[in-house]
């Protein structure tokens, strides 16, 4: 709480119900409680669901008692299958892909699932230090008590080690690589040693962890092949179809409208066919129909940045616009995503709007716009 603030306000602010984005384990509680009470399968030690169950709740689907599962990932069954079964084995996942393919949003709803807690994370960075991959030190106690197991800061993979939990790290491959080497020795020997109390932590089954890392910043500090040997990689890949990528975008952008408080209907399916369509052919340097060759932006243009697309012309439509989403909304939201290299994709971008949008039935307001 700040000072001089009211309590009322402060309360506000804590209430869980108020949160821009609630862990997966608290938004879809009941769900989790649904399935562990029907799940009949067997439990891997310290794993709140069996492995099929998880399975259920990644890709959603009807229980036995009719309760319904909301899907959270689109895609393919035998993906996520290789993915918790890796889980369930001594090594490591590694979830890797272009940007905004997914790889997070899984990771997160795979540690909710598993363990019931999503949040024991460590965020990669390039100036990460080993103590936040292993513990640190409060230096105050460090100084006043010598080393002891209060001074002690553990790690979220340290606590995920106590705890037989799902420890997460995301963009592994922005830690540089010596640091990263730190993870060896816990994933090999599942221990962590701690020779300034002349101890160690022993991993408690249930303990794993799942990594993610975009290709796109391969390069950067590439994986030793040790460690590399520690993880299974699973690839995620773009949606396959335009109408699975339409039905990815509808899902997210329903879900965010309920958060941001934006009308759903406001968003026509239309537009979210439109912009998909865009994004897809740019991707490809294709048209969808084969029948004509584009040139490709310099921008990523996932299924992430279409939804934020979609919800940013949402906001624009009903805040400043006639309450739903049109051409000139779109239009506006989609040229930030598409030009992100003002000199080399503005060109491509007026191309493709001549070359295409132009003379494409039924898009005349969006090139009018
Ligand atoms: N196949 C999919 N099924 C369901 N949601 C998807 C899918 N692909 C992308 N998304 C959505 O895209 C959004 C962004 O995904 P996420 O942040 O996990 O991407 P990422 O792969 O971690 O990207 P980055 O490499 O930039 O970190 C999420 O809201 C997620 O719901
Ligand atoms: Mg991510």
């Amino acid at each position: 709480m700040y000072f001089g603030q009211s309590d009322k306000m402060a309360k506000k602010k804590t209430d869980k119900n108020n949160a821009l984005r609630p862990a997966a384990e608290e938004l879809y509680k009941e769900e989790l409680a649904q399935l562990a009470k029907e799940d009949t399968g067997q439990k891997p030690p310290n794993w709140l669901l069996s492995p099929p169950a998880v399975v259920q709740y990644i890709l959603g689907g009807k229980l036995k008692s009719g309760f319904e599962i909301q899907p959270k990932y689109f895609g393919n069954q035998q993906l996520i299958e290789i993915a918790v079964a890796t889980l369930v084995t001594d090594r490591a996942l590694l979830l890797t892909g272009i940007p905004g393919t997914g790889k997070t949003w899984v990771a997160e709803h795979l540690a909710a699932a598993i363990s019931g807690n999503s949040q024991l994370l460590v965020q990669g960075t390039s100036g990460i230090s080993e103590e936040a991959l292993r513990y640190g030190w409060n230096y105050a106690q460090l100084i006043a008590k010598g080393p002891s197991l209060e001074a002690l800061v553990p790690s979220p993979i340290f606590v995920a080690m106590q705890q037989g939990a799902i420890a997460r790290l995301e963009e592994l491959t922005r830690i540089p690589a010596d640091i990263q080497d730190a993870l060896i020795t816990i994933l090999s020997e599942k221990v962590l040693p701690i020779p300034e109390l002349n101890s160690k932590v022993e991993a408690q089954q249930g303990f794993n962890i799942i990594a993610t890392a975009n290709n796109r910043d391969r390069g950067i500090n590439e994986m030793s092949s040790a460690l590399r040997r520690r993880f299974n990689t699973v690839v995620m890949p773009l949606p396959a179809s335009i109408k699975e990528e339409v039905k990815i975008v509808q899902t997210r952008v329903a879900a965010l409208s309920h958060t941001y408080k934006l009308p759903v209907k406001s968003v026509p399916l239309q537009e979210i066919e439109r912009l998909v369509t865009i994004f897809r052919e740019l991707r490809s340097g294709i048209t969808f129909d084969g029948s004509q060759k584009i040139k490709s932006p310099s921008s990523t243009l996932s299924t992430a940045e279409a939804i934020s697309v979609i919800s940013n012309s949402q906001a624009l439509a009903v805040h400043f616009g006639n309450g739903k989403v049109n051409a000139q909304n779109l239009l506006l939201s989609m040229k930030g995503a598409i030009i992100k290299d003002p000199k080399l994709d503005t060109p491509i971008w007026e191309e493709y709007v001549e070359t295409v949008i132009k003379s494409r039935k039924g898009w005349q307001d969006l090139y009018e716009s």
